[in-house]
């Protein structure tokens, strides 16, 4: 029998573990990044193993379904309606949100505020293992109170208790006497378990520390709050196994040259994924921003190469402008490049164009560009991104007050997206007056709260003629 390994090596991308060290996982096939944990002597240790049914007062017998207690679904709101909505409705008692980010987004703070308003409604345990008490009380005196709402409600006293600690176990003993409602843990990744080797921030580390918080949030029902960073790559620090492990998987991003910043859900067990939340950095702590629309749209001067859609996260429905460039290329191959849309959507819209329009794309650089610094995803831009270059092409401006909606298919043929009914009420509330929308978009038209008019086309040719005005097929 070969001797027991005294270690092993698990890749901090995806988790995958080896008994031998390889440059190269062979999971994930990522370079460079396996890492080194020990085994600990006699199985497991202290503590059982994540996922282990071990603290959780897990029943011994199966039970009737309506005969489980709905305790859990009393979620607590965090008094940030875009927070809450993101989480699905507030927070779940007993649940593991991970929220990650870049450095310097505004993590912290985006805790600090929510624990100050939690606090008011239920005990509330902030732990900070990457700033001292002081630090956190200094932001804690900046944030402002931000708005008239919050004003009078910060008047009641708050219920929260702050712990500057990195140790594990330090932390995991304050809970238990405490018992808070909700715990932040301001990092995971600066959490240290005495037991385990490696520094903090180590796949073994961040592992166990957070699996040894979440047995103690099922346990005693505290929802935590944990901050998570992001490798270089933009991934969740640690290994895929943290998300994994917790309910709910928040990002929290924005662009360094802009004060919005947006709040996602990736994973959610407790709610829809793909919502969003918009904020904005302000001197005094982070705003929400409840009309967000109005971030996206480009200063409403109407200009060639702008076109204007609504896009949606999840159920939000966003008001967005697009702008593109098109000019006689100086390359042998032409230069394309987008900022907020994926280049092969770009790629598949111009050869589109240029197979159903005749456009001579091809001996033209094309540049396109999404207001605000947001990412569309979505086909549903489709024919804004059309509209939008060939408006450039042409040198058109598009008549102010319309927007474009629709999937455009490799035929030409314009396809139907969904919640067509949020997106053109979303339209004729900011006041647009005419939506070039693919067939069967009529019903939509009954519920509108404004003056916005429909027009229907099955085809891209079709849609920019009466969009942009002109025959451009001549
Ligand atoms: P922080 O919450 O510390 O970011 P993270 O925890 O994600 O690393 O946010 C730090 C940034 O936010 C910093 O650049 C300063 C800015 N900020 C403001 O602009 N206004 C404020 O009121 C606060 C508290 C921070
Ligand atoms: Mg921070």
């Amino acid at each position: 029998m070969p001797p027991a390994p005294s270690s092993l090596f698990v890749c901090r991308h995806c988790g995958a573990r080896t008994r031998q060290f390889f440059g190269r996982c062979a999971g994930c096939g990522s370079w460079n990044s396996l890492e080194e944990q020990p085994v600990r002597a006699g199985g497991q240790g202290r503590r059982p193993a994540p996922g282990g049914a071990a603290g959780a007062p897990a029943p011994r017998r199966s039970e009737a379904i309506d005969a489980v207690g709905e305790r859990l679904l009393q979620r607590l709101s965090s008094g940030y309606p875009e927070l809450d909505r993101v989480l699905g409705g507030g927070l779940v008692p007993g649940s593991l949100v991970l929220l990650g980010g870049d450095p310097g987004i505004g993590k912290s703070t985006l805790l600090l505020q929510s624990a100050r308003s939690l606090a008011r409604r239920a005990p509330v345990l902030y732990v900070s293992a990457e700033e001292s008490a002081q630090q956190v009380k200094l932001r804690w005196s900046r944030l402002g109170p931000l708005s008239d709402r919050d004003a009078a409600a910060q008047a009641g006293a708050a219920d929260l208790q702050l712990l500057a600690e990195t140790d594990l176990d330090r932390v995991l003993e304050e809970l238990e006497a405490l018992r808070p409602a909700v715990a932040v843990i301001d990092s995971i990744q600066a959490l240290h378990d005495a037991e385990l080797s490696g520094a903090p921030g180590s796949v073994a580390q961040v592992r166990e520390c957070a699996a040894a918080l979440a047995r103690l949030a099922k346990r005693q029902d505290t929802a935590m709050l944990l901050v998570g960073h992001v490798t270089k790559e933009g991934m969740l620090a640690g290994p895929k196994v943290l998300e994994h492990l917790v309910d709910v998987v928040l990002t929290f991003e924005g662009d360094r040259f802009a004060s919005h910043r947006l709040l996602r859900a990736v994973k959610n067990r407790y709610g829809a994924t793909h919502e969003l939340g918009v904020f904005e950095m302000r001197d005094r702590g982070l705003a929400e921003v409840s009309n967000p629309s109005e971030l996206f749209l480009g200063g409403g001067v109407a200009s060639p190469g702008t076109a204007t859609i609504v896009a949606c996260e999840g159920t939000r429905p966003l008001v967005v402008e697009l702008q593109a460039l098109v000019s006689p290329t100086s390359y042998a191959t032409p230069r394309r490049t987008a900022t907020g849309i994926g280049t092969n959507r770009l790629h598949q819209i111009l050869a589109v164009l240029e197979k159903h329009l005749g456009l001579p794309l091809s001996r033209f650089d094309c540049y396109l560009a999404v207001a605000g610094g947001l990412e569309v995803e979505e086909p549903a831009a489709d024919l804004g991104v059309a509209a939008a270059v060939v408006a450039s092409h042409r040198d058109l401006t598009l008549p102010a007050g319309t927007v474009l909606v629709g999937e455009l298919g490799l035929g030409g043929q314009l396809r139907p997206v969904g919640q067509m009914e949020l997106r053109l009420q979303e339209a004729a509330r900011l006041g647009f007056v005419r939506a070039v929308v693919p067939p069967g978009c009529g019903g939509a038209a009954a519920t509108l709260p404004g003056p916005l008019r429909l027009e229907e086309a099955g085809h891209v040719a079709e849609a920019l003629v009466m969009a942009l005005g002109e025959d451009l097929q001549k």
